[in-house]
């Protein structure tokens, strides 16, 4: 089980959810309701599932691949700690996780 907890974009709102292991990042936030799109369902063709790990988090976390950190070179907002989620899968050794939404979504949402 590991411990998600989203921020919102304005860092107002914050949601934990728990997520049993192997679970995908991507999932997770969708069926938490968070505004990620994923429009192109985990095939690094987008990169509308980007996120932004905060805290040590990243850290503990498998390295992005190659294909994920040049899709991420393209993403709005993009930071040192940004991941695409639909790459991410919450091993059992990660108790916890905080993830941001970026604004940029936010703002597509219209929200
Ligand atoms: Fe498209 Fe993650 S869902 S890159």
């Amino acid at each position: 089980m590991t411990r998600v907890i989203f921020i919102s974009a304005n860092g107002e709102d914050r949601q934990a959810v728990d997520a049993p292991a192997g679970a995908v990042l991507l999932d997770v936030a969708q069926a938490a309701g968070q505004p990620l799109e994923g429009t192109c369902e985990g095939q690094m063709a987008c990169s509308t599932c980007h996120v932004i790990i905060e805290g040590d988090g990243f850290d503990r976390l498998a390295r992005a691949s190659e294909a994920e950190e040049d899709m991420l070179d393209l993403a709005a907002a993009a930071t040192r700690t940004s991941r695409l989620s639909c790459q991410i899968i919450l091993k059992p050794d990660i108790d916890s996780i905080t993830v941001r939404i970026p604004g940029e979504f936010y703002n597509m949402q219209g929200v």
